[in-house]
């Protein structure tokens, strides 16, 4: 039986499939194993389920060892995974794509609305318990309906977050790296005109050397005063102290961030301000989604570890 390492907690479906296929070794806990944990963890392991806040290096090859045939990487994004280390060592890197797609959008979509209505501003003025009434000018947000979402990145959640957006009937024009996409059904963009028109500029793309603080200074300078920035991709696509500028000064008019440049700290900056929504990283987070990802996990272990096979999820099918 084939020895691998699951380096976090998962649903109850997951452990028992892995249970049954390996002989496993489990850090049953919602919190990260320290660095040492992980490293002496891997050790000997023919497969590992590492999560997005596990960096999987050169170090951690070292410590797991010649053994290892797989990082089965519990996440769609993998820039946790230095990629070229695990191909030159030929060691199969996958990751869950497809799964999280409705449910990552779903949430994009559920900031996004409470950020324009002003939803979590509201809860927290009745917990203050500072007195409010209803009247016509009061806690007034803005519509969706006829405004552009700009979409940075076309991907499948992307794609997905536009489709919703069209049923509040907002207009979608999209950017992308590598250019129009064929058969896209939406508006392409160059990422300056995309950013400088935008009422909502929504973040789907993954996290790059090309795409880290993407969003800065001169990004929300270009932007207009009453856009909203929405980010439920990597922390680091957004440079954060930038943000809470922009936010100060009312170079845009909010953002809604389900994932931050340091996780689990956030800017203290955002935490005072009333135009900043903040989700704890919680984008695939859904029953459904987070079994779905497991058994992903489990699919690519199996794969090569039983059946001797290059899974189809994986992202450096090169190294096989
Ligand atoms: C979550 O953030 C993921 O990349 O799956
Ligand atoms: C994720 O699966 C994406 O392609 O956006």
């Amino acid at each position: 039986m084939a020895s691998v390492y699951l380096s976090r907690r998962v649903p109850g479906p997951v452990v028992a499939e892995l249970e049954r296929l390996f002989d496993l070794s489990v850090y049953d806990e919602e919190r990260p194993p320290a660095r040492a944990e992980l490293l002496a963890g891997v050790a000997g392991r023919d497969g590992v389920c590492t999560m997005l806040s596990d960096r999987v290096d050169d170090e951690l090859l070292d410590a797991a060892g010649p053994k290892l045939r797989i990082v089965a990487n519990f996440a769609v994004g993998y820039d946790n995974v230095d990629l070229a280390a695990c191909t030159r060592r030929g060691v199969l890197v996958s990751n869950t794509p497809g799964v999280l797609t409705e449910a990552t959008a779903e949430l994009t979509v559920a900031l996004l609305l409470d950020l324009v209505r002003r939803v979590s501003e509201g809860d927290r003025m009745i917990r203050r318990d500072k007195g409010w009434i209803w009247s016509p000018t009061f806690l007034l947000g803005t519509g969706l309906r006829g405004k552009l979402l700009g979409v940075v990145g076309l991907g499948r959640i992307g794609s997905e977050v536009a489709r919703l957006a069209e049923a509040f009937g907002m207009r979608v024009a999209y950017t992308s790296r590598g250019g129009p996409k064929e058969g896209a059904a939406y508006e392409f963009l160059a990422f300056e005109e995309l950013i400088r028109t935008a009422d909502v500029v929504s973040l789907h793309c993954p996290l790059t050397p090309e795409t880290r603080h993407l969003i800065g200074r001169s990004e929300l300078e270009a932007m207009r005063r009453d856009a909203f920035l929405v980010n439920t991709t990597r922390g680091p696509v957004v440079d954060e102290a930038a943000l809470v500028e922009a936010l100060r000064e009312g170079e845009i008019a909010g953002a809604a961030l389900d994932v931050f440049e340091r996780e689990p700290e956030v800017h203290p900056g955002l935490l005072e301000l009333e135009n900043a929504v903040l989700a704890p990283h919680v984008g695939s987070a859904t029953h459904e989604t987070r079994e779905a990802m497991g058994m992903l996990c489990v699919s690519a272990l199996r794969a090569v570890l039983v059946e001797g096979r290059c899974p189809e999820n994986a992202v450096n099918p090169e190294a096989w």
